[in-house]
């Protein structure tokens, strides 16, 4: 069956879909025939930005709320057939200054969303979007799913709780749910306000005003960078899948790139810009894990995804994208990261 079959009038709740990763997969939905409903909060300094899903905001509904509200939990996942739940505190360095925010979204928000699915619809699938970040220190390379949890931040512990409980609610009550570890992944609709997250899109950024990209210590360290439309693509295929619910899959490229590689291809693509070496930070050099790559042989096993993005490529749309709609991703955003309230 090919996706447009799949999708097509299916009803699908997307969290967090005003972001980053979650406006692409709208958009996709939509051309697909998906009936798609955004639930995201605007959370301050990330990635919600209305411009993001401007060529389908006629064609979807969205619903300003929080996934840590129960009532409007309740209510917006009666009927579904897919929930893609990607809305999180993705900032790894306010998860070290507000941990207690990160523990209320990235937990206590997973908790809401499958009680809501507990008590009113059992039959969606969920698929989770975590972080590689579960894994912290890599003991060996590249990482597959058996490899030892030990996550260094706030961000990646409450990554891996969130998908520890989400896979209680597959076993135990039948809701079938896949969880994914997600590499770095860069391309268009990310913000690019601030390098608080994000690397990749704000070397970009750095480039395309042809400033110094900073790159951290002797820029050796070995990643593994994924394209948003090929992650678009693996989220559509896990829940095509039959193989894939109550699984954890890695989902990178497993190609190894160093941040020197990646910032003079960067600087290549981009036509501007340059790159120098700089220490560092403390709260940086407290929650960086080191080498990461991927070892994808399991979902290209059982799913059949495996990415088609070159980094060229991938580079080339993104500065692409952003030349195009600078204005709406270059402004600051006011908020501190400090204002939200507890509910
Ligand atoms: N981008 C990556 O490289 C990457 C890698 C691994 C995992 N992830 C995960 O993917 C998910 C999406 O990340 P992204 O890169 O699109 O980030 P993003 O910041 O662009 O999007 C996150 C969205 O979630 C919304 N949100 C935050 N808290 C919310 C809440 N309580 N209720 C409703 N909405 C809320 C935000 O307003 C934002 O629109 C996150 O869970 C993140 O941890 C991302």
């Amino acid at each position: 069956m090919d996706y447009a079959d799949f999708f097509r009038g299916k009803d699908i709740l997307v969290t967090g879909g005003l972001g980053f990763i979650g406006s692409n997969l709208c958009i996709k939905l939509v051309e697909l025939g998906a009936n798609v409903t955004i639930v995201d909060n605007m959370l301050p300094r990330q990635g919600g930005n209305l411009f993001n899903i401007e060529p389908v905001k006629d064609r979807v509904k969205v619903n300003f709320s929080d996934v840590r509200n129960r009532l409007s939990m309740n209510y917006l996942v009666k009927g579904r057939d897919i929930i893609f739940h990607l809305a999180g505190q993705v900032n790894h360095v306010d998860s070290m200054r507000n941990p207690v925010q990160d523990l209320e979204i990235n937990c206590h928000g997973t908790l809401v969303l499958m009680e809501a699915l507990r008590h009113n619809n059992r039959d969606a699938i969920v698929v989770y979007s975590g972080t590689r970040g579960e894994y912290g220190s890599s003991v060996k390379l590249p990482v597959d799913e058996d490899h030892p949890t030990n996550p260094k931040g706030i961000y990646a512990v409450t990554n891996l709780a969130a998908e520890k409980m989400i896979l209680v609610y597959n076993n135990v009550y039948n809701i079938p749910a896949v969880c994914l570890r997600i590499t770095n992944t860069y391309g268009p609709r990310h913000q690019m306000m601030h390098d608080e997250y994000g690397v990749f899109n704000w070397f970009i950024r750095k480039a395309m005003d042809n400033d110094a990209i900073p790159v951290f210590g002797d820029g050796m360290i070995r990643r593994d960078f994924l394209y948003v439309e090929d992650l678009v693509e693996c989220l559509l295929m896990t829940v095509m899948s039959k193989n894939a619910a109550g699984e954890v899959f890695n989902v990178g490229t497993g190609i190894p790139v160093t941040f020197r590689e990646l910032a003079e291809k960067i600087v290549k693509v981009t036509g501007s810009g340059t790159y120098r070496f700089t220490d560092f930070t403390k709260e940086r050099a407290e929650v960086e894990p080191g080498d990461y790559y991927a070892d994808i042989t399991k979902i290209k096993k059982l799913v059949g995804w495996s990415p088609s993005t070159s980094m060229e490529v991938g580079i080339k749309k993104t500065v692409e994208f952003y030349r195009q709609y600078k204005k709406y991703y270059w402004a600051h955003d006011p908020g501190t990261g400090h204002e939200d309230s507890v509910l």
